[in-house]
């Protein structure tokens, strides 16, 4: 979503915001836009289309030149992308870049309207502009204090006052915005990427918290203009880590980082060989005692969710509810005191299971947050945390963050099934064991990507595409679904092997390619008998297994054998053949594939 870059200092104002804006254009962005203090004079220069556009234009002369200004890239909700409607947006006294939805922008515009203001553009953004016009008094935190007063919904703004041009002010509510501490120069961000070239130290602004920064000073306080002291996190993402390092995309650079991002995570979890999950507040014997466990998490995050349900009923015989969060928070759900409710977001700030997580607090349920990204709204609010360590995941196409979401899901499983006595030491030991080689694992299947990338030149042209599988398979086969038509475009469904003649196999012909995920031993004789039936339809079908697999070379068309392990870890081998085979689908298409179309990689509105 929208994306928000301030800078106050010595160095030129508009580069730094281009290069800020640039490290988070994996949000999503549909156009672009700066303004900088030229002197006493706002100058503002926007453009629909990538930054790119907005460089362009500066090129032919129309580039602010300044030392203090806040930028912008909007991803639409109010208004059609344009040049008209991306921000800067205000008057020449007052101008604003804003993150969120004003949701009672009608009426204050109506208002506005009455008194005199006109509008230009169709978004919520301008009225937030013109209201603090309206207030404006000669006190910039008393004009903002007014606003917080009269306008709902979720907003990150930067605010810049013509009385003041060596200064912006920054204030936040349900939308995430840093401020960025440097040596004679300060900024503001959406994220940690955006500062990293220039510091890593920043604070991290509260709910309605109000701050002034200048080049040497940042001055926070309260809606009632009370002091506010903070503590200056450090950020451990280090520069390289938002920048490609010679791969192509950023996609195919964190599908590799897997086996380091699995490790980071997993090892401060790991004590003698057992999972250890304390230092989240959140103990086995807190583990057991609860009725039923619910998991609610929004696109990859709640795939990796659904493996994890398999894994915990299969090894801890407990009940577990996997929830879409959009859907579970407008479900009045049957949560209760006695439950769980875990939440799982890379971002952290997803606006749907942020407001799961509020609800399961009104209920009284317990939450525990997996969480990417360090001192997120998710992460701060519930109960207990468990921060997975895949380092800043860039391509809006989610790959390690997912690896790493189902790694933290196995320790949870393992350790609630010990407490619980569903498994002995020695299985949870095995278990452990085996997760813990996994990285190593994942090196043998990250060198398959010719094979994937074969496979990949067969699919390119098909229109429409099957994923089937069971059990554990099938939840896996969900992700690589969504992988391939969220960056590729070509339609997919992800189905029940054992449902497929109950309707969809209708749908099978020569020209519906079908991926067959099996992995899991029990299930196998099952799912081959589905992948006969669908390639005796003329399916061409590409089969993901265990190189254990004796299966006739007939069977599938394409075989992708992967190393054998223990059945209930073969999710986190088995995603990468269809991320791979997802990337290499988008490549080969010619598609935007760390910013497809539409789609921004943290949905912070509704
Ligand atoms: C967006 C992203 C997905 C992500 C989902 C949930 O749709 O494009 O990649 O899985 O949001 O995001 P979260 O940050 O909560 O994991």
């Amino acid at each position: 979503m929208c994306g928000i870059v301030g800078y106050v200092g010595n160095r030129d104002c508009a580069d730094v915001l281009v290069d800020g804006l640039s490290k988070l254009e994996y949000r999503g962005y549909d156009s672009a836009g700066i303004a900088v203090f030229e002197k006493e004079k706002i100058v503002v220069e926007k453009s629909k289309g990538k930054l790119n556009d907005l460089v362009e234009k500066m090129l032919q002369g129309k580039k602010p030149h300044g030392h203090c200004g806040i930028g912008h890239t909007r991803w639409a909700t109010h208004g059609e992308p344009s040049d008209i409607n991306s921000h800067p947006h205000g008057n020449k006294r007052v101008t604003i870049v804003h993150n969120g939805i004003i949701e009672n922008y009608k009426p204050i515009k109506e208002f506005l309207i009455s008194q005199g203001y006109g509008f230009e553009s169709e978004t919520d953004t301008e009225t937030v502009a013109k209201l603090l016009d309206y207030y404006y008094d000669g006190d910039p935190v008393q004009t903002i204090a007014h606003m917080i007063d009269e306008v709902q919904g979720s907003y990150a703004l930067g605010i810049m006052f013509r009385d003041f041009p060596d200064r912006i002010y920054a204030v936040r509510k349900d939308s995430p915005l840093i401020i960025g501490v440097g040596e004679n120069e300060n900024f503001i961000a959406s994220d940690v990427p955006a500062i990293l070239k220039y510091t890593r130290d920043y604070y991290l602004l509260e709910q309605n918290e109000i701050a002034a920064i200048t080049a040497d000073a940042v001055v926070i306080c309260d809606n009632h203009n009370r002091l506010v002291e903070k503590e200056v996190l450090t950020a451990d993402w280090d520069i390289d880590a938002a920048e490609k390092g010679g791969y192509e995309h950023f996609m195919l650079k964190e599908i590799n980082e897997q086996p380091t991002a699995i490790r980071t995570t997993i090892a401060p979890r790991i004590q003698n060989g057992m999972p250890y999950l304390e230092e989240s507040g959140i103990t086995g014997e807190m583990l057991k005692a609860f009725r039923r466990i619910y998991i609610v998490a929004c696109g990859t995050a709640m795939h990796a969710g659904l493996v994890g349900k398999y894994v915990i009923e299969k090894l801890a015989r407990v009940e577990v509810t996997v929830d879409i969060a959009s859907e579970f928070r407008y479900r009045n759900p049957l949560i209760t005191k006695e439950d769980l409710v875990i939440l799982i977001s890379q971002s952290g700030e997803t606006a749907d299971t942020h407001a799961a997580l509020k609800l399961a607090k009104e209920r009284g349920a317990a939450t525990l947050s997996i969480v990417n990204v360090k001192g997120s709204t998710i992460a701060r609010e519930s109960d207990y945390v468990i921060y997975t360590h895949a380092g800043p995941e860039i391509s809006v196409a989610s790959t390690k963050a997912y690896s790493v979401q189902l790694s933290i899901m196995y320790l949870l499983a393992f350790e609630l099934a010990y407490v619980k006595e569903a498994i002995t030491e020695q299985r949870c030991r095995e278990l452990t064991e085996a997760l813990v080689s996994i990285p190593d694992n994942l090196k043998e299947v990250l060198e398959m990507k010719e094979r994937c990338q074969f496979i990949a030149s067969r699919l390119v042209n098909s229109d429409s595409l099957l994923y089937i599988g069971r059990g554990l398979d099938y939840a896996l086969s969900m992700e690589g679904s969504l992988k391939l038509k969220e960056i590729s475009y070509i339609h997919s469904e992800s189905y029940a092997a054992g449902e497929l003649k109950h309707g969809t196999i209708s749908l099978v012909t020569q020209d519906m390619p079908v991926i067959a995920v099996a992995t899991q031993s029990d299930l196998m004789d099952k799912t081959i008998s589905n992948v006969v039936e669908v390639k005796s339809r003329g399916a061409k079908v590409t089969m993901i297994c265990s190189e254990d697999l004796d299966v006739d070379k007939n069977v599938a068309n394409h075989l992708v054998k992967l190393p054998k392990i223990d059945d209930l870890l073969m999710p986190l081998l088995a995603a990468v053949p269809m991320q791979y085979i997802a990337y290499y689908t988008a490549v080969l298409k010619g598609c935007n594939v760390d910013q497809p179309r539409n789609l921004a990689k943290s949905v912070t509105v509704e």
